[in-house]
C-alpha cells in the first residue's frame, strides 16, 4: 500500500528544504480538521535551522510544491503548509491496490516469517465448555489470524487443562459410582456429575481424598489402568470441544496441554533447585517472591504432586526450544494475572532472556445476570447452546422475511455464529461483561449481521452489473476517477485505505476490536455511498468507476470478516 505520509514527506524533501527525510516524516501531521488539508507541515523546527520566521518558510515551501501532481492544492497558513491531496490520484491508488490483492487486501509480510505462538481457548477436560470460554477462544483465533495476515509463522496451541489432582478425584469417583454407557452418551455432563458427587461424599468420607491422591500419584507414574481412564476422559471431552471448534471454524496446530509437560517438570525443579531459587516451606517446595511484592509460587506440593505453574514453566521452556518463538502469546482471563506475573518473574530469575517475549494477554470476566458462573451450582451457559440458539433465531428471521430463501441452513449458520463472534470482538477485551440472551440474539445496529449484509449487498450490486462490467471495472488505469471524488465515494475510499493500518494496530495492541470497529466504518461508508449514489447508471464510464469502488468495498469487508473468523455469505 502506498504510504501517503511518506510520499508527502518525500515531496517536501525533494523541494530541498534543509531537513533530512526522517526529520520531515516526524513532523508531517494529519490536521484534526480536514478543512486544513489532508496533511500539514509545521515549520517551527525549520525556523530554528534557517533562522527565518515560520510563516515565511511556509510560504516558500508551498511555492515549491505548487504544480506537484500529488496535490490538488497547497496552502501556506501561518506557520503551516497545508496540503490537499489529489483525490483522483488517491482513489486510483487505493483501487489499484485492492483490486490487485482481492480478499488478500491488507495482508503483508511485515512479520518476515518469524514465529508467533498463540495459545488460546485451553479449557479444562471434563468441565463444561461454557460462555466464559468464548472470550479466549474467539479473541485468540482473531489474534492468530491477524499475525498470520502480517506474515508471521503462527503456531496455534490449545493448552488443555488435562492434568492435575482433579483427575485423581474423577477416576476415584468413576470407580465408585460411574458407568461406561453414561460417560459415552454425555461425557462432560456425566464426568462433572461424578466430580460434584466426589465433593459431596468427601465431606463425610474424608478417606476418599487419600484414595484420590493415591490415584493421581499412580497416574503421574504412568500406571496403565489410571492412564487408560484418564486418556478416555480426555478423548471424550475433546470430542465435545471439537464440536464447538468446528462450529466456530477453529482448528489447532497442537493440543499439547498440561499433561504433555508431566515428564518435563523434573528438569525445571532441578534447575530451580540448583540456582537456589527453590526452598522448602511446610514440606512443600516454593519460590519466594516476596522481594517482588508477590506471594510465593508453589512448585511442588508436600505429597510430591506437581502444579499448574510448574507446568507453565516447563511449557515456556519447551516452546522456546521447540519453536524458537519470536513471541509466545497467552490469551487467558485477567483472573490469572497473578499467576502469569509470578511465572514471568520466575522465568526472569532463571535467567531466560526471552522471558518478556512471553506475553499474557488478559481479558475481562463474563458473568451471568444472576451472578457469576458456577459449575458447582449449575449456573453455567454452555457455549454450544449459545451458538445453536443464535443459528435457530437467524433461521427464523430469514424465513420470516423470505419463506423461499435458498440455502437457509448454511446462511443461518454463517450469520448466527458470526453474530456471536462479532459481538465478542466488538468491545475492548479487558472489559467485564454480563452475558445476556437478549443482547447476543439482537441483530440490530452495529452487529455482525449488519456488516455481513453490507457485504451481501455489494455482491448483489456486482451480480446485477454482470461479469463483463465487473471485469472491465478492474482495469483501474482506464477508469475515470472523477466519478469517485464525491463526498461519500471519497469517504469510502479513505476507510478502505485505512484498513491495513487497522490490522497492524489491532495486532500490535492485541486488540481485535480495533479491526471490528474499522470494518463497521467501512460497511457504514459503503451503505452511505449505496444510498447517496446511483451505481448502475447508463453512463458507461461512471458505472465502471463506481463498480470498481463497490468491488473494493466488498473485498475489504470480506477480508475483514475473515480475519475475525467469520464467513462472508454472498447472499443473505
Ligand atoms: N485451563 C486453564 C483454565 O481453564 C487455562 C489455561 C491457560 N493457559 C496457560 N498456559 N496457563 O483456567
Amino acid at each position: 500500500m502506498i504510504d501517503y505520509k511518506e510520499l508527502v514527506a518525500k515531496a517536501i524533501y525533494d523541494a530541498g528544504v534543509g531537513l533530512e527525510l526522517p526529520e520531515i516524516m516526524d513532523v508531517v501531521e494529519v490536521p484534526a480538521d480536514d478543512k486544513m488539508g489532508d496533511y500539514a507541515f509545521p515549520c517551527f523546527k525549520l525556523a530554528k535551522v534557517l533562522k527565518k520566521a515560520p510563516p515565511m518558510i511556509a510560504k516558500d515551501i508551498a511555492g515549491k510544491l505548487e504544480g506537484n501532481p500529488l496535490f490538488a492544492k497547497v496552502e501556506p497558513v501561518n506557520a503551516y503548509v497545508n496540503m490537499f491531496m489529489s483525490k483522483e490520484e488517491f482513489v486510483k491508488s487505493v483501487l489499484s491496490e485492492v483490486i490487485e490483492k482481492g480478499e488478500g487486501y491488507g495482508r503483508s509480510d511485515i512479520g518476515g516469517g518469524k514465529t508467533v505462538i498463540v495459545e488460546y481457548s485451553s479449557p479444562n477436560i471434563a468441565k463444561p465448555f461454557h460462555i466464559g470460554h468464548i472470550r479466549s477462544t474467539v479473541i485468540g483465533n482473531a489474534i492468530y489470524k491477524l499475525y498470520d495476515a502480517l506474515g508471521y509463522k503462527t503456531v496455534r496451541i490449545n493448552h488443555l487443562g488435562d492434568y492435575g489432582t482433579q483427575f485423581g478425584k474423577m477416576i476415584c469417583a468413576y470407580r465408585h459410582w460411574g458407568n461406561e454407557e453414561d460417560v459415552k452418551r454425555e461425557p462432560i455432563k456425566t464426568l462433572l456429575e461424578y466430580y460434584t458427587k466426589f465433593h459431596v461424599e468427601v465431606e463425610t468420607h474424608p478417606e476418599l481424598d487419600d484414595e484420590a491422591r493415591a490415584i493421581f500419584a499412580k497416574l503421574e507414574k504412568g500406571e496403565p489402568e489410571e492412564v487408560r481412564l484418564w486418556q478416555w476422559f480426555r478423548d471424550e471431552s475433546l470430542k465435545e470441544f471439537n464440536r464447538v471448534y468446528d462450529m466456530l471454524g477453529i482448528s489447532y496446530d497442537s493440543y499439547a496441554g498440561e499433561s504433555f509437560y508431566s515428564d518435563k517438570m523434573p528438569a525445571i525443579e532441578k534447575e530451580l533447585e540448583e540456582k537456589g531459587l527453590m526452598k522448602e516451606s511446610e514440606g512443600a517446595m516454593i519460590v519466594d517472591l516476596e522481594p517482588y511484592g508477590m506471594p510465593p509460587a508453589l512448585i511442588k506440593k508436600s505429597d510430591g504432586s506437581s502444579l499448574y505453574i510448574t507446568r507453565d514453566l516447563a511449557a515456556a521452556n519447551y516452546r522456546k526450544d521447540h519453536y524458537n518463538f519470536y513471541k509466545n502469546l497467552y490469551i487467558v482471563a485477567s483472573q490469572q494475572n497473578l499467576h502469569f506475573q509470578q511465572w514471568i518473574k520466575i522465568l526472569e530469575l532463571m535467567g531466560r532472556e526471552w522471558a518478556h517475549d512471553c506475553v499474557h494477554i488478559p481479558f475481562g470476566l463474563v458473568s451471568l445476570e444472576d451472578g457469576t458462573m458456577s459449575t458447582r451450582h449449575g449456573r453455567v451457559v454452555f457455549l454450544e447452546d449459545v451458538l445453536n440458539r443464535a443459528v435457530e433465531k437467524t433461521k427464523e428471521i430469514i424465513l420470516e422475511k423470505n419463506p423461499n430463501a435458498e440455502n437457509v441452513d448454511e446462511i443461518a449458520k454463517a450469520v448466527g455464529i458470526g453474530a456471536v463472534i462479532f459481538q465478542e470482538l466488538s468491545n475492548s477485551k479487558i472489559k467485564d461483561y454480563v452475558f445476556s440472551w437478549n443482547k447476543v440474539l439482537n441483530f440490530e445496529g452495529e452487529t455482525g449481521p449488519y456488516v455481513q449484509y453490507a457485504h451481501a449487498r455489494a455482491c448483489s450490486v456486482l451480480r446485477n452489473a454482470g461479469d463483463s462490467v465487473v471485469a472491465a471495472a478492474q482495469k483501474v488505469e482506464s477508469l475515470d476517477m472523477n466519478y469517485l471524488t464525491g463526498e461519500s465515494a471519497y469517504k469510502l475510499a479513505k476507510e478502505i485505505y485505512d484498513f491495513p493500518a487497522a490490522i497492524l494496530e489491532a495486532a500490535e495492541k492485541y486488540e481485535p476490536s480495533i479491526l471490528t470497529r474499522h470494518i463497521v466504518d467501512v460497511a457504514q461508508s459503503f451503505n452511505k455511498f449505496y444510498y447517496d449514489e446511483h451505481i448502475l447508471v447508463d453512463n458507461e464510464a461512471e458505472k465502471l468507476a463506481k463498480v470498481a469502488l463497490v468491488y473494493a468495498a466488498k473485498s475489504t469487508i470480506a477480508a475483514g470478516l475473515n480475519l475475525l473468523g467469520m464467513k462472508a455469505p454472498e447472499k443473505m
